[in-house]
């Protein structure tokens, strides 16, 4: 059985800024008026610092070519973007795949009351957004848009078993011995993500982190390809 380590996450990630708190109000934290507020809306200055500790991974992992499954607003694809954007990484990409197309008017900000906008009029303004990839995976695959090797990958769709599944397998043909693979959502919510991630595990034989973001019960899972026995048998980075 792979190792799993728990870790919190103000024991692994750095400073807040203020661009990423920008990028959590304008395209990660929802303000839609809910009965019973999702738990990542009721824990904002937590959960804000899942972007940060993407964009610190991506550093670290000196990563360039990202691929996100579940585009939503944009929070993690902007994250991402940004870090391109101010390292000046011209040849980085952030591919991200969605279900909601570019056109469809359903995303309300914080900081813009009831008004509704499409993705493309909240990406509009912002610089970064050169270095996202947006596809609509109703209308196209990913292996029909994929054109790198992907150094981190965070899938974020459908977060049911099966689903999570299918995604991995569809993301795994871009993968390298040194990519880092993120599930959102990883926690007692959705067990079926749990499920996924400890089978896709054992499959790889690959230890993995889980993050909580206590006390919000909003948990990832964090698994990196270069502790995973069969790491052998994946393509080198380069
Ligand atoms: C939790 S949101 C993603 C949040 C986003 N990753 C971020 O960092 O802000 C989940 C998104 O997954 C999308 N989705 C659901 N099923 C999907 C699928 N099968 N493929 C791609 N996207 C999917 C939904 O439309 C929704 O926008």
């Amino acid at each position: 059985m792979p190792t799993v380590t728990n870790k919190h996450i103000l024991d692994v990630v750095g400073a807040l800024t203020k661009e990423q708190w920008y990028l959590w109000l304008r395209y990660g934290l929802n303000n839609r008026p809910y009965e019973t507020p999702p738990i990542v809306v009721e824990y904002p200055e937590l959960v804000v610092l899942r972007g940060v500790y993407l964009r610190e991974l991506a550093v670290m992992a000196q990563a360039k070519t990202f691929l996100e499954i579940g585009t939503a607003r944009g929070y993690q694809a902007m994250s991402w973007a940004d870090y391109l954007n101010s390292q000046r990484l011209m040849d980085g990409i952030v591919y991200t795949f969605d279900i909601d197309a570019m056109d469809k008017r359903i995303y309300k900000t914080p900081m813009t009351g009831d008004q509704v906008f499409t993705r493309s009029e909240l990406w509009e303004s912002e610089a970064c957004a050169r270095f996202i990839c947006f596809t609509d995976r109703t209308k196209q695959s990913i292996s029909q848009t994929i054109k790198h090797k992907i150094d981190m990958s965070y899938i974020d769709g459908q977060h049911e078993e099966a689903p999570v599944i299918e995604d991995f397998a569809e993301v795994l043909p871009f993968l390298h011995q040194d990519s880092i693979v993120v599930f959102d959502d990883c926690d007692e919510r959705f067990s079926g993500v749990q499920k996924a991630v400890a089978a896709i595990a054992e499959k790889l034989q690959a230890p993995y982190e889980i993050v909580s973001f206590e006390p919000a019960g909003y948990k990832i899972a964090v698994m990196r390809l270069a502790n995973c026995a069969i790491k052998a048998n994946l393509p080198k980075r380069n």
